[in-house]
């Protein structure tokens, strides 16, 4: 595997033909995806800036074009009609003044009047590499061109330490005011969220607070990516705390989910109305992110890095790693999200094929029907054996997924089983798979497992139980891959 030095790392894209030949590397490999969301070449995390604007869905990615590593971050813009088809817009947001010389990292979006309003964290380091993150805007307008306001809306605070990062940007039209709620560590290494607010976007914030959450005030060492969303009556925070290890999550420390409850924007109090629940329970899924500006409030569009930060993946030496998830539909339900596929993805259906032969086709939709007792799927089995295994123990109601039967093995040192026990007896599935994907839909939304999977071409079997009948789709691509930089 290559080692990065940090000149490699924190290059400065000039020209896009320094990626041209990186990029034809990576376009002839295998797991490239047909209708997900990747990076053009390097590497790809965080969703950020997803928007509904003026009929079309804006969404960013955190963006290192140099390989399959973490170095110096561009927001990188895709864009879309239906959520279904995206298509490459190219660099939105370069790191490219002193406030954020060591990265453009990640943020939301707002509409405003004139433009769509990108709020993001500038990682700005002195030369001896202290840290300072600056809270930073651009406007995008409608014909597509970025303003950088060129000084921070503020900088860091200084009772918390230097992770301070991932503007989530809200208004409140009750109160005329923005409000900022930004992912921290206090000193005493706790994670938490501090809110900013501010009656006019690009000036006036001021620090209001550190959001109150009863307790959460002991829960893992950094809050990433935080935000509050308002689903159907109830107030969502969804946050990604570091380094814990929950149970039946492997030796994952890295985890994006969510706590139900009411927000108070006066005290600045989120009052939890249950407990912190996973958002997925595959093994690759962080940093999720609602789309903003939506029409009405009983539902949010999600998506997420289909990744975590501490991973390796088989792709690396191809120059590249990381997709994002397909965007999802949540509602409530009995307080939980419930998450569904979205009804258009039934467009991308191109032809039934005989689930009977026990072939997969590489890039498909699987809908399974499923009766009472245990069951089992084995997934990209060769010649009858392997494959990842997804198992229901009908007496516990728990669902396993286990990859450790495939070839390709990665990220073993978070282990390779994860486990979750269901609300209803299992009765139906919707499997997304692409070429190196899989995202299981468990009972019309009870719960969602995804995760990375790169299955060599022998591996393209799969065994089922006799008390499931299947129905098999191919899927037409619809991800333009172009070289747009
Ligand atoms: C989460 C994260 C964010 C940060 C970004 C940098 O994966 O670490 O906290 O803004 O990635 O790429």
């Amino acid at each position: 595997m290559k080692e990065w030095t940090i000149e490699e790392r924190y290059r400065v894209l000039e020209d896009p033909e320094q990626i041209r030949d990186l990029y034809e590397q990576v376009s002839r490999s295998p797991y490239r995806q047909e209708y997900h969301v990747q990076p053009v070449t390097g590497l790809l995390n965080d969703p950020n800036g997803f928007i509904w604007h003026k009929g079309t869905w804006h969404l960013f990615y955190q963006w290192c074009p140099w390989g399959a590593v973490h170095g110096l971050k561009y927001w990188y813009q895709v864009q879309s009609e239906d959520l279904v088809t995206w298509k490459n817009v190219g660099v939105c947001i370069r790191p490219d003044m002193e406030m954020d010389n060591m990265g453009a990292y990640s943020g939301s979006a707002l509409a405003a009047k004139d433009a769509v309003c990108l709020v993001y964290t500038g990682n700005h380091r002195d030369e001896d590499w202290t840290r300072r993150p600056n809270t930073c805007l651009v406007k995008m307008y409608d014909d597509g061109r970025a303003s950088k306001l060129p000084w921070p809306l503020f900088g860091p605070h200084p009772a918390y330490t230097e992770h301070q990062r991932d503007p989530k940007i809200i208004y409140s039209p009750e109160r005329k005011k923005y409000f900022i709620i930004l992912g921290a560590q206090n000193k005493a290494r706790r994670g938490c969220a501090l809110v900013y607010e501010s009656p006019t976007l690009a000036d006036g914030w001021q620090f209001a607070g550190a959001l109150k959450v009863p307790g959460f005030e002991d829960f893992g060492e950094m809050w990433e990516c935080p935000s509050i969303e308002h689903i159907g009556n109830k107030d969502v925070l969804l946050f990604c705390p570091q380094h814990i290890y929950l149970p039946r999550r492997g030796a994952a420390t890295s985890h994006s989910g969510y706590v139900l409850g009411t927000m108070d924007w006066d005290t600045l109090t989120f009052q939890p109305d249950g407990s912190f629940h996973v958002l997925d329970f595959g093994f690759d899924f962080y940093a999720a992110e609602c789309a903003a500006n939506l029409e009405g409030e009983d539902y949010a569009i999600l998506t997420a890095w289909m990744g975590l930060p501490d991973g390796d993946y088989p792709t690396d030496d191809e120059g590249w790693q990381g997709c994002l998830t397909l965007p999802r539909e949540l509602t409530v339900r009995d307080r939980r999200l419930i998450q569904r596929p979205l009804p258009e993805l039934v467009d991308l259906r191109d032809g039934e094929v005989n689930p009977s032969d026990g072939t997969l086709p590489p890039v498909c939709e699987m809908e399974l029907m499923i009766s009472e007792g245990p069951f089992e799927l084995l997934l990209f089995t060769k010649n009858g054996e392997g494959g990842m295994r997804i198992s229901y123990n009908d007496a516990f109601r728990m669902i396993t997924i286990d990859r450790s039967g495939m070839i390709n093995r990665f990220n073993t040192e978070q282990e390779e089983i994860r486990e979750h026990l269901i609300a209803n007896p299992l009765s139906h599935m919707r499997i997304f798979i692409d070429h190196s994907s899989v995202e299981i839909f468990v009972n019309d939304g009870d719960a969602v497992f995804t995760s990375r999977v790169f299955p060599t071409e022998e591996e393209n079997g799969f065994i089922l139980t006799p008390n499931a009948n299947g129905r098999i789709w191919k899927l037409r691509p619809a991800v333009k891959d172009d070289f747009v930089v």
